[in-house]
């Protein structure tokens, strides 16, 4: 009896351990925090096309983010198709009268419009652009936001591409996601400004 009390109290003391060592460590390791905090933009890409089902894991988690009174007024165009990611690659270019490529050689662009007619869009789409950056991260893959979708699906060639897309409305252009197979390291983070976080307690 003795031994069966000691067993028991031993296996609950594991067992209780176990639990809080758990908790413990997921508060110190929590995944998506981790991957909050370890995502950098990537500015070195290999030429190899992320797999479909990856990309497609990124995009759900974009059309998840939230959205102004969940009115999903961003619209996400995913481009693999090379000859079209050179041209916003090189329109792009274009608005800053540079002839580089401000895609740094990612095979794929993810460009983030929002309809304009929604009070929200800018945040809407913004938000969706997070979740896209975030979600690459978290998949292996490298990404990095880039400017200039506004100019770029403002001006005349780019309105002319909404429209070969089959796509109507008011969209502004919010930002390109690119994204691929990382060809560097992840630069270190800035460290955080030590004024960032006010609490009012
Ligand atoms: C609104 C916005 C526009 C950005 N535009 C560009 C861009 O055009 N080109 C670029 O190389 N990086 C661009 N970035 C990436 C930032 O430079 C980058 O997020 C910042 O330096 C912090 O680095 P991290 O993303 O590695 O934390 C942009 C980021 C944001 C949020």
């Amino acid at each position: 009896m003795k031994y069966f009390i000691i067993t028991i109290a031993l296996a609950f003391g594991i067992m209780t351990s176990c639990t809080n060592a758990q908790n413990g460590s997921q508060m110190d390791t929590n995944e998506t925090l981790e991957n909050l905090k370890t995502r950098r933009s990537i500015r070195a890409y290999t030429d190899q096309m992320p797999a479909k089902e990856l990309l497609e894991k990124v995009l759900e988690a974009g059309t998840y983010a939230p959205t102004g009174k969940g009115s999903q007024s961003p619209i996400i165009i995913a481009v693999t198709d090379k000859e079209t990611r050179d041209l916003l690659s090189r329109l792009n270019a274009g608005v800053m009268g540079a002839d580089n490529d401000p895609f740094y050689g990612a095979p794929a662009v993810l460009v983030v419009l929002a309809d304009r007619n929604c009070p929200t869009y800018l945040y809407d789409g913004s938000l969706v652009m997070g979740n896209l950056l975030n979600a690459a991260h978290a998949v292996g893959l490298g990404s990095c936001w880039i400017h200039r979708a506004k100019e770029v699906f403002d001006s005349p060639e780019g309105k002319a591409l909404l429209k070969d897309w089959g796509i109507e409305g008011d969209y502004e252009g919010i930002g390109n996601c690119i994204i691929g197979y990382p060809a560097q390291e992840a630069p270190a983070p800035k460290p955080r400004k030590a004024d960032y976080v006010h609490f009012i307690e």
